[in-house]
């Protein structure tokens, strides 16, 4: 290998890597504007790119048809004991895993480049920002890190000789044999993909998909899954939260950090634009909070990110018009349809549908045709600094203070629009038995409602019963700075399975009330699952929603939620004595209160 870096734990990884993986060459990505124009440049070349005449600097990929987003059946918690993995993650013994995949890795970029990311999650050089170095035979991945990341030479230079980084190694798992054409997203079958973690060394090894979380390993793999072990460590928070701020029209801030499952509306909410007057709107961050306790003891946090990969179908200007106006120019397009004047449209995009598109598959697709023309999982990924609703604090180091903690999800019954929590240890149930219905960012089924704890099911780095207990410590540090704690339902159909509530712009009505809440000015409704708005309190003017939907909304069907009961026992049964004490008595309480 003919790469030297300053840092002498990173040149014998690069090397031991580049020894084991045998690309053609290797090549040190310095995240510049040339560096991404002339890989893009190759790509278009090559065909795997293609060019959109409609949006300056934009382009849209294909996927394989098998690797459309991430595979969490194939995601591994590798703690040196199962016990330390807990009840919700996959796990192999490290030393076996680790035999499998060198296996895999042998070779596995024959043909390929190796290229060497060096990406900060947070400002570049920031005391709470932590750096990663992504090794990957994938181009795409690097125009995508790119975006989502930053991608800097100057982050070498903070690693200097002796400086800590994350590796992350990933390859699509497709070495490419002597004048073998390459495919346009080359990946390897279902049953060969790991997208493995090693949490005691804060070590990610990918290898098999070219998919977003799979993929792109700043995201889930480094800013969740290691960094909330290293959080529960060091006491601070990794979330898979949006950051928001509220300005009311007297110019008092709120800010807000939320929890949804995947695809279940943090993009949406982040950049929303209130419908009533008065009230503004700003976005920090879309999918992932790290937060730590400030010199004043609130909760401060931070966006490691720095672009949205967001869903694409569903997006307009009418629902999201922030997103819309994002993803004019610089922008990467996967899996959505390519319609004939050289744009993309995907589901839900316009009132109308194109009468011809080439659909995801490359195929033609008309309405008439059977299938999405765009995958339900199809993404952007666009620069956070392009949004109109990005807040001018949005990089500030030291954070954001968080008034109002949201958890949530997508449930077609049972969960009302919004309610808060009785107090702290309340909130804490309220996350833990969050539940959802999966959707099509995780390959498999879609619907089925599944307890999501904090919409980190997927993304917690270790046992997710100490992670229970984090939030227990965490909440005991705060005191009564604790984020006040509310759990929204925007997805609650009514029988003839319409949402009831129109969502999007008009959750500002929702979120008003929070604050209102906060300060002290609407009382709210005992029930047994918590705090509800009391008839009026929720400001509806200017909303043509009938008084029946409303009160549907706001409903409790007390069979319903004792129905819930076993299912939440046996979601606690998991985490054996790893449960806290304080859960169980929540659970107790809200059974009494049950009657
Ligand atoms: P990830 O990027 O996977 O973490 O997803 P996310 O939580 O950011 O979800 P996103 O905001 O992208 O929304 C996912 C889908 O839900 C999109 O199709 C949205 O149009 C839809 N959606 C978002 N907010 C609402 C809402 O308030 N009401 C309704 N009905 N749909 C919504
Ligand atoms: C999610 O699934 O929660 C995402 C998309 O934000 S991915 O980056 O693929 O994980
Ligand atoms: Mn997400």
């Amino acid at each position: 290998m003919n790469l030297t870096v300053k840092n002498e734990k990173l040149n014998k990884w690069l090397k031991e890597v580049a020894d084991l993986c045998q690309p053609e060459d290797v090549y040190l990505c310095n995240g510049s504007r040339e560096e991404y124009d002339l890989l893009i440049e190759n790509m278009l070349k090559s065909g795997s790119a293609v060019p959109l005449r409609k949006r300056p600097d934009s382009f849209l990929f294909r996927s394989d048809p098998s690797d459309v987003a991430r595979v969490e059946d194939r995601t591994y918690i590798s703690a040196s004991s199962k016990e330390d993995a807990g009840p919700t993650n996959n796990w192999i013994d490290p030393g076996e895993l680790k035999k499998t995949m060198l296996d895999f890795y042998k070779g596995c970029m024959k043909g390929r480049t190796m290229y060497v990311i060096p990406f900060s999650m947070g400002p570049v050089g920031s005391p709470i920002s932590k750096i990663g170095i992504e090794v990957t035979d994938s181009p795409n991945v690097v125009i995508n890190m790119h975006i989502m990341t930053r991608v800097s030479s100057r982050v070498l230079e903070l690693l200097s000789t002796d400086g800590e980084f994350i590796p992350c190694l990933h390859s699509v798992g497709a070495p490419l044999s002597e004048g073998q054409k390459d495919v346009p997203w080359p990946c390897a079958p279902i049953e060969n993909k790991y997208i493995s973690h090693f949490p005691e060394e804060n070590l990610i090894w990918s290898y098999g998909s070219g998919y977003g979380g799979n993929a792109l390993l700043g995201k889930k793999c480094l800013a969740l899954r290691i960094a909330s072990a290293m959080a529960k460590r060091e006491g601070w928070m990794a979330e898979h939260m949006l950051i928001l701020r509220l300005t009311n029209p007297e110019g008092k801030q709120y800010h807000i950090a939320a929890a949804f499952p995947s695809a279940c509306g943090k993009t949406n909410l982040a950049m929303m634009q209130p419908s009533i007057p008065g009230w503004k709107c700003e976005c920090i961050g879309d999918d992932i909070a790290w937060m730590k306790t400030g010199p004043d003891g609130r909760l401060y946090a931070i966006n490691p990110e720095a672009g949205f990969f967001g869903v694409a179908p569903g997006t307009s200007y009418d629902t999201n018009p922030m997103a819309m106006d994002t993803l004019k120019e610089n922008v990467l397009f996967t899996n959505c349809a390519l319609t004939d004047d050289g744009d993309v449209w995907w589901e839900g995009m316009t009132d109308e549908e194109p009468s011809h598109v080439i659909d995801w598959k490359g195929r033609d697709w008309t309405p008439d045709s059977t299938g999405d023309a765009a995958h339900p999982n199809a993404r952007f990924t666009a620069p956070a600094s392009q949004c109109p609703a990005t807040c001018k604090d949005w990089e500030k180091p030291e954070g954001v203070p968080i008034d109002i903690f949201i958890f949530g999800g997508r449930r077609s019954a049972v969960a009302p629009l919004v309610y808060e929590a009785y107090n702290r240890d309340h909130g804490v149930f309220l996350g833990a038995t969050a539940a959802s219905e999966t959707t099509a960012a995780n390959i498999g089924a879609v619907g089925n409602l599944r307890r999501d704890p904090f919409a980190m099911k997927p993304f917690c780095g270790y046992n997710m019963g100490d992670y229970f207990q984090h939030w227990f410590d965490m909440g005991d540090r705060l005191g009564d700075k604790t984020p006040r704690i509310f759990y929204v339902n925007w997805f609650r159909k009514s029988g003839d399975g319409k949402f009831l509530w129109p969502g999007f712009s008009d959750n500002s009505r929702v979120l008003k009330w929070m604050c209102e809440r906060i300060d002290g000015k609407v009382g709210a409704k005992q029930t047994p699952i918590g705090l509800l708005p009391n008839e009026g309190d929720i400001d509806l003017s200017g909303l043509d929603i009938s008084p029946d939907d409303m009160k549907e909304l706001l409903s409790i069907d007390i069979d319903a939620w004792k129905a819930e009961i076993p299912d939440i026992e046996q979601h606690f049964s998991i985490f054996g004595d790893r449960l806290p004490e304080r859960l169980k008595r929540q659970l107790r309480e809200f059974v009494k209160r049950l009657g």
